[in-house]
């Protein structure tokens, strides 16, 4: 009677449950360590399969994810400073401690090192912040002059959070290769048509710049026509703007203006 009592006590099922948190705990934990590098390896392949998608290389219907990385291997990542439009040499990188294949841009825009305050006039894409130094991918041209196809990455707000995509440029830093949406928190069926391929089939071949170099690229609703239009997401006028909103900034003075000036055309 007393020994069967002492199995069953509240001391001996308090001790049980602890166990058995502590082993799960463990498992658990070493189960995120031990899948982490292939997460990190998804997460890259799904980045890299996004900008053959913007940059019209990818076709859905024919190429699959083991064929990314063979793909990829025509692109050249370059590190380019937004603060003067130039690329970094490898001594201002060693000076600034950035490491080009383990540079975070989402961390780099919370640290005042790396990344810089936006005024309201500013903030044409409402991201508050915006990083100094971002990673480009070039596809460098046959003949030695310049670039075939140059990939940058844009952000901006849309209706509900801030759509992350790149935009392909082609040589000239002005016609539009194509685009696509790889994060965002816009409604499925309005906002979410950003990445319907009817909708992105409209970028190609449009231009971003006008004779005054000003960026000209806008979303009109019901429109498009026009060499730097597209056409707008009917029911979701806002996500549409914001991606008006994103264009401006990105291709813009304090964006990759300076950039596509200095090093792309010139
Ligand atoms: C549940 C819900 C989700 C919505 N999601 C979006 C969205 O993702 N993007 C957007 O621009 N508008 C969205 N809207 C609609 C906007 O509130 C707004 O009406 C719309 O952008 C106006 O576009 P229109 O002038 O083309 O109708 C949503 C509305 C509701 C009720």
């Amino acid at each position: 009677m007393s020994s069967k009592k002492s199995v069953n006590s509240i001391g001996n099922t308090i001790k049980v449950a602890l166990g058995l948190c502590v082993v799960c705990s463990i498992v658990i934990s070493s189960t995120a360590v031990m899948l982490r590098p292939m997460q990190q390896a998804n997460m890259l392949l799904d980045r890299n399969k996004n900008i053959l998608v913007a940059a019209g290389i990818f076709d859905t219907s024919v190429h699959t994810n083991a064929d990314v990385e063979e793909m990829f291997a025509q692109f050249t990542p370059r590190m380019v400073d937004l603060t003067n439009g130039s690329y970094l040499s490898d001594e201002r990188m060693a000076e600034l401690g950035i490491d080009p294949a383990t540079y975070d841009e989402q961390r780099a825009k919370n640290d005042p090192q790396y990344s810089r305050n936006l005024t309201g006039n500013e903030d044409v894409a409402s991201i508050r912040r915006r990083v100094n130094y971002a990673t480009v991918f070039v596809i460098e041209a046959e003949d030695g002059s310049g670039y075939e196809t140059v990939v940058i990455p844009v952000s901006g707000y849309g209706l509900w959070g801030i759509m992350y995509g790149y935009l392909a440029l082609e040589g000239d830093g002005d016609t539009v290769r194509g685009i696509g949406f790889y994060d965002h928190q816009e409604t499925p069926g309005l906002g979410g048509e950003i990445n319907n391929p009817r909708w992105l089939q409209q970028w190609p071949g449009k231009e971003i710049y006008d004779d005054q170099n000003e960026v000209a690229f806008r979303v009109v609703q019901g429109g498009g026509d026009g060499p730097h239009e597209i056409d707008g997401l009917s029911g979701a006028t806002l996500t549409a703007r914001g991606v008006e909103n994103t264009i401006q900034f990105w291709l813009g003075d304090l964006g990759f203006g300076p950039y596509i000036e200095n090093e792309v055309r010139g």
